[in-house]
């Protein structure tokens, strides 16, 4: 590494990584493994990512087999689009030990567990690998998910955040519950811990009652690096405050600055430094050697989707099924859609282009975030542009299929990256937070990022 690298690059990498088939048609294409069931492609993936110097590897995830067309959960197992789909504790957890200095993040969500489960598993797994653990938080996007926990529906937006508030209240003070130096192994007088560096929580709230102190003692990271990628203002407010990094998805790069620049102000606007909020949007990656060779492995990929399976998937992210409407109409405006920001961009795109909801099916299927579609220099242009104008502080890069599609952009495109200094040659930081250029929570840095009536009420 050359002396004057600093200390944390300019792009951060991150990598979407089903733990199940990728995408709509990522299993169908010819060179996709299908190991997905097994530890041997997650570690295998993992230590690709690590060579190319990712800052971290992030599975989302469901609590559901989607339901889409017709409520049913069919067309997800004829297509394989969203299922199936194994627990992203684990797999992280395997991916950790397979490496180093990757950190690995996984997507768990607050509609419906308790917040002492989480605060335990998190602040467990962030020991486990050394302070290199991430949580996504999600408040869940669809139906089928409140039905397998004793609800008929989703809940309102607002109940889903106003839940997961009281829910990173209650995780952060019970990560907190520990002082950090509340061990002291003194094998000598025979004490082990000071009580009196170890609080209770006496939490109660409108949804939890929780006494704490946590059976962990604090995470290395002092909180595990916190992922948010709500879109709507309510869930936008949320992520300023609570989030060290947001994940989003942008088909312009002038939807990507405004969007960059709105998150920003408004973690300003909370009081907390703006470059500690990392903005990292999607980019769905396909090299080749030229703009050509790769745009005719993009056309051959979009071929193997089939239009009814691009149907189910977006009925599935947006909470809706659109067979219910006129399928060579035009897309319906609808009020409470599951991921808005998804939403959000296929009305967009459906009105500049005239599409009906049809077409769109077609197009969704095929359709994979943030394309970046060229030889690994053009690739490697697009993203420094996205830098430079201020849509982004490193990328969440989707493979296609996978492991090819990761280990191209590792081969090819990380060294063009790195040629220019954006990408780290070396890992400088022993945490995830560290190579993120977060700093480590204080203890009661919840106070800072709750909603002011929680700050109220302590
Ligand atoms: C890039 C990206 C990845 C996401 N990953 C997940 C996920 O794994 N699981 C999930 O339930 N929601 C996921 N979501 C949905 C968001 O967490 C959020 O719930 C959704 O955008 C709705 O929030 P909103 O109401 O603020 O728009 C993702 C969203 C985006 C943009």
């Amino acid at each position: 590494m050359s002396t004057d690298e600093p200390t944390t690059p300019r792009m951060h990498l991150a990598a979407f990584l089903n733990a199940g088939p990728q995408g709509t048609v990522g299993w169908r294409h010819a060179e996709a493994g299908d190991g997905f069931l097994t530890a041997a492609h997650y570690t295998h993936i993992a230590r690709v990512l690590e060579r190319a110097g990712f800052d971290m590897a992030f599975v989302p995830d469901a609590l559901a087999v989607p339901r889409s067309l017709g409520g049913s959960y069919a067309p997800a197992v004829t297509w394989g689009t969203g299922t199936p789909r194994l627990d992203p504790v684990p797999v992280i957890t395997l991916m950790a030990a397979a490496t180093e200095h990757l950190g690995v993040a996984a997507t768990v969500s607050t509609g419906y567990q308790e917040p002492y489960h989480l605060a335990r598993g998190m602040a467990t797994l962030d020991h486990l690998v050394g302070g290199r653990a991430g949580w996504n938080v999600v408040t869940s996007f669809q139906d089928a998910e409140a039905q397998n926990f004793g609800q008929e529906k989703l809940p309102e937006r607002q109940e889903r955040y106003a839940r997961a508030e009281e829910f990173l209240e209650v995780t952060t003070r019970l990560w907190d519950s520990w002082a950090d130096d509340a061990i002291v192994t003194d094998k000598e007088s025979g004490v082990y811990g000071r009580p009196d560096r170890v609080d209770a929580v006496d939490h109660r709230g409108r949804r939890f009652a929780v006494r704490g102190p946590l059976s962990v003692p604090r995470p290395p990271q002092g909180y595990p690096v916190i992922i948010q990628a709500g879109a709507s203002p309510a869930g936008r407010d949320f992520a300023a405050r609570w989030a060290d990094v947001i994940f989003c998805s942008h088909e312009s790069l002038e939807s990507a600055v405004a969007f960059y620049a709105d998150v920003k102000a408004r973690a300003a606007a909370h009081g907390r430094d703006p470059d500690q909020l990392k903005v990292l949007p999607a980019a769905t990656t396909v090299v080749g050697t030229d703009v050509r060779d790769a745009l005719a492995k993009h056309e051959a990929f979009t071929e193997l989707v089939h239009p009814e399976a691009g149907l189910s998937r977006l009925a599935y992210h947006v909470n809706v099924d659109l067979t219910r409407y006129d399928l060579d109409g035009p897309l319906p405006s609808l009020e409470e859609v599951g991921v808005e920001g998804h939403y959000r961009e296929v009305v967009e795109f459906a009105e500049r282009e005239k599409l009906s909801v049809r077409e769109i099916g077609r197009w969704y299927g095929a359709r994979t975030e943030g394309n970046m579609i060229g030889s690994a220099a053009d690739i490697a242009d697009t993203m420094e542009l996205w830098l430079d104008r201020g849509a982004a502080d490193g990328f969440m890069i989707q493979a296609t299929h996978v492991p090819a599609a990761f280990e191209e952009f590792a081969d090819h495109v990380v060294p063009e990256l790195r040629r220019r200094g954006l990408v780290r040659t070396a890992y400088t930081g022993g945490t995830l937070r560290e190579n993120l250029g977060l700093a480590r929570p204080e203890r009661g840095e919840w106070r800072n990022r709750a909603a002011p009536a929680a700050k109220e009420r302590s």
